[in-house]
């Protein structure tokens, strides 16, 4: 059996209840190589709920208490309260020795990411972020399709990710948090703009040059609810959307390339081939539709988690602590906030590659 790793979750809310745990206590009576050993949350209902739903667990009323509690007991800490905190909680975790999974988006500014990755390297222990939609059935049948159904070299990008509102945290905490700046670090861009970039930075196999956006925001709140993003990349272009004031819930991503593209829309996947040169009206093709069951409607993602979860452990079995998804989170915070700084600035394109040197040098 493998090794069995032992978890102090932080921040017992809605991902934490309904994706993180009940996989991993699946996966404790199936797999066998993983044990939830503590809880911290501020609010006492939620740890009331975690005694309740995880029996035998310890509960304590912060991370410091509990990683100095259950010092010697702990192999990593999840980390999953509002993206405000993730970076001290990262880091008292990296001092006491454990490795981190971490929710997104990782931090809310280009500094406190750029710390985790390098106290990460200096505390030889694991960052890895919870980039689960890379790991959602159709988003693995495009990585496939793209392996196995050359496009071409790939050209344009859009990703339009269409929400009727915000999400809303458990109702015993702020359920609002999203729309305050001081938990969230942003709005829409910062909660959803993580899933959007790592997956272009993946199609593209880069990171941006540079970004201009524009952002509009709808009600008294001090973070957007709509952002529209170009992403100059080195072999391409990207087009990001994102609202929380749309008509329906759906995600929406097309993929350019020279002979040919791909289209998803939720569950549905449609790769095009381009077979001749251009007639009159365009050029012949031929396109194959599929159904991949991805169960988008579930914000939990739950299924999504046993996979992304096999990565973590392969990164902590391989002494890669500071990996491609970990870079690709500090690049997904510089992205974000390099478009709330074009927004502020008339959609003047920002760098963003230019001095991101020292994050993305080599892992470990
Ligand atoms: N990857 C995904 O698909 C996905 C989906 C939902 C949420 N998330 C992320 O998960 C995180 C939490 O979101 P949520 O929807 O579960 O929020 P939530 O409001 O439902 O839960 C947050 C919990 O953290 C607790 N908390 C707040 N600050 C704390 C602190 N400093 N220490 C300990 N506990 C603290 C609150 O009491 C609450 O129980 C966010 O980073 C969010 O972006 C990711």
């Amino acid at each position: 059996m493998s090794r069995r790793l032992r978890a102090g979750l932080v921040g017992f809310g809605f991902i934490s209840q309904n994706g993180h745990t009940p996989a991993y206590l699946e996966r404790r009576d199936t797999v066998g190589d993983i044990d939830i050993v503590a809880v911290a949350d501020i609010c006492e209902a939620r740890r009331r709920l975690a005694q309740e739903l995880i029996p035998g667990v310890r509960v304590y009323p912060d991370h410091e208490s509990m990683i100095s509690a259950e010092a010697g007991r702990l192999d990593f800490v999840d980390i999953a309260t509002p993206p405000s905190d993730h970076p001290r909680i990262a880091h008292a975790a990296f001092d006491a020795g454990l490795h981190v999974l971490c929710e997104k988006p990782m931090a809310t500014t280009d500094a406190d990411a750029r710390s985790m990755l390098e106290h990460a390297r200096r505390a030889r222990r694991v960052l890895f972020p919870v980039h689960n939609y890379k790991h959602a059935p159709v988003v693995k049948a495009i990585r496939n399709a793209l392996n196995t159904h050359p496009i071409g070299k790939i050209q344009l990008v859009t990703l339009a990710t269409y929400r009727t509102t915000h999400a809303k945290g458990v109702p015993e905490w702020r359920p609002d948090w999203r729309r305050e700046r001081r938990y969230s670090g942003g709005g829409i861009a910062m909660d959803h703009g993580a899933h959007t970039f790592y997956l272009a930075f993946d199609w593209l196999g880069a990171y941006p040059l540079a970004v201009s956006a524009t952002a509009a925001t709808i009600g008294d709140y001090d973070t957007e609810s709509t952002i529209s993003c170009n992403l100059r990349m080195p072999t391409g272009t990207v087009v990001a959307s994102l609202t929380w004031n749309a008509g329906f819930r759906k995600v929406i991503y097309t993929i350019h390339g020279e002979r040919g593209g791909i289209r998803v829309e939720d569950d549905e996947l449609e790769v095009t081939t381009i077979l001749g040169p251009n007639g009159a009206s365009g050029p012949q093709t031929r396109s194959e539709r599929f159904v991949v069951p991805s169960l988008w409607k579930d914000a939990s993602h739950r299924a999504w988690f046993n996979s992304l979860f096999d990565e973590f452990k392969a990164a902590i079995d391989r002494n890669d602590f500071v990996g491609r998804d970990a870079i690709d989170a500090y690049m997904c915070v510089r992205t974000i906030t390099s478009a709330y700084a074009s927004a502020q600035s008339g959609s003047r394109e920002i760098p963003t590659v230019a001095d991101a040197g020292l994050a993305l040098q080599g892992t470990a």
